[in-house]
């Protein structure tokens, strides 16, 4: 279930530390990577060197304890991840995850790590239940991190009640569900990828610097979150993804027709496509011949997602801003005019961010005037993002495969 995933165990100084052990034995048996990092207080219930024969990989605990791995530990760590789960999760770390505070290696690697997380609480009824861990778990719900309900029973401390960690095979249940986990089941979801081609003659067009690869991931992210997905795609430098319903158009007038045959019964329109805004009005039929000096007459593109906008009923529109200057200001210019629900900006000529790089530098931005920014980040985990974003959206509309049923 978990071949070649990296998981990175965040080991936090509660007596069920001893538990973790055999956790970090089953996700290990499961096929995973697993690397294990402690807080100074967890070795005071368990050995860095179990987990360390148990993983087959060396343990971190100090922040600066090799000066020559510094940045090895603390960042290549949260990279490596692709889920973090951090068992037991004392009161303490959760107050400093919940507060952005990293004043040791673990709480570091937490803030650097832009990846799922699990925490799996685990603590004193009464400390549970307070409601400064109640408020701190709920800032954590909200930012996206999974928690685990404690489990009933009895505690260490010699009480009856709510706070024990759950039992290892259900923590590694956990952990595998968030690779699985279908946020998009039942959702049908269009795509738009790639740069226009507006011809100028049978041989030659005038088109842009897209690649596709932005919305190959997001339309990939979608159908693996378990969404139908439509992928309509205009000249993209990458194989499409393979799980999906495909359509290959070249000219924006195309785009737009084979976008409104499904429109209505979409649940999201992700529109990444890089629609070119002028097309030649009057192509010629033959390759035009070489001569001195020649003038191109253009005409207006048909706006696609601004057409959507006014057509809208609760279908979710997500725009793209790709730009060279004022982002944040231009972007939210376009999300109201075209009536989006977040448009996710970027400026394109940002070194990591834009056409052909595999990364990108983005922000979204929400009606409300919100805006959120990533820090550099391959464009599969933007895509994650953004499909997440769409997900909690959808949860509360109509779903339009039941208008189709
Ligand atoms: O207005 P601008 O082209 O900058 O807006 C970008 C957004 O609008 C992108 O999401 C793009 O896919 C969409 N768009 C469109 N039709 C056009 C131009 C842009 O749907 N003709």
């Amino acid at each position: 279930m978990l071949a070649d995933k990296n998981i990175l165990i965040g080991v936090t100084g509660g007596i069920a530390a001893y538990k973790v052990v055999e956790v970090a034995s089953r996700l290990k048996k499961s096929g995973a990577n697993v690397r294990v990092m402690m807080t100074k207080n967890a070795t005071e219930f368990v050995s860095p060197r179990t987990f360390q024969e148990i993983t087959g990989n060396a343990v971190s605990v100090e922040m600066f304890g090799d000066a020559a791995n510094f940045h090895v530990a603390h960042i290549a760590l949260a990279d490596f991840a692709d889920a973090i789960l951090i068992a037991p999760a004392t009161a303490n770390f959760l107050a400093k995850m919940a507060h952005g505070i990293c004043d040791d290696l673990l709480t570091t690697t937490v803030l650097a790590c832009d990846k799922k997380i699990i925490v799996a609480p685990s603590m004193n009824t009464k400390m549970f239940d307070n409601p400064a861990t109640q408020s701190n778990l709920q800032i954590l719900r909200e930012r996206g991190v999974k928690i685990l309900e404690p489990a009933t029973g009895e505690l260490a401390c010699g009480t009856t009640g709510k706070g024990r960690l759950p039992e290892p095979v259900e923590i590694c249940a956990a952990v595998e569900k968030i690779f699985t986990d279908k946020i998009l089941s039942g959702k049908k979801i269009l795509v738009t990828a790639g740069g226009t081609v507006e011809a100028i003659d049978p041989v030659r067009y005038i088109g842009n610097r897209s690649s596709g690869r932005m919305g190959c991931e997001i339309a990939k992210t979608a159908a693996d979150s378990g969404a139908q997905v439509t992928l309509i795609a205009g000249k993209i430098e990458v194989e499409p993804p393979k799980n999906l319903t495909v359509i290959r158009v070249e000219s924006a007038t195309q785009m737009r027709e084979e976008v409104l045959k499904i429109f209505d019964s979409v649940d999201a329109v992700i529109m990444s496509a890089a629609v070119a805004d002028f097309r030649v009005k009057n192509p010629a039929a033959q390759k035009i011949k070489k001569s001195d000096e020649m003038t191109l007459e253009l005409v207006k593109n048909p706006d696609i997602l601004r057409e959507l906008g006014t057509l809208k009923q609760n279908q979710i529109l997500i725009g793209f801003a790709a730009e060279t200057q004022n982002v944040l200001e231009y972007a939210k210019k376009k999300l109201a005019e075209k009536n989006l629900d977040f448009i996710v900006a970027n400026d394109v000529t940002a070194e990591g961010a834009g056409f052909s790089v595999p990364t990108n530098i983005a922000s979204i931005i929400w009606r409300d005037g919100t805006v959120e920014s990533f820090p550099k980040m391959k464009k599969s985990a933007l895509a994650e993002k953004i499909i997440e974003r769409v997900a909690n959206l959808s949860g509360d509309r109509k779903i339009s495969t039941v208008n189709d049923a």
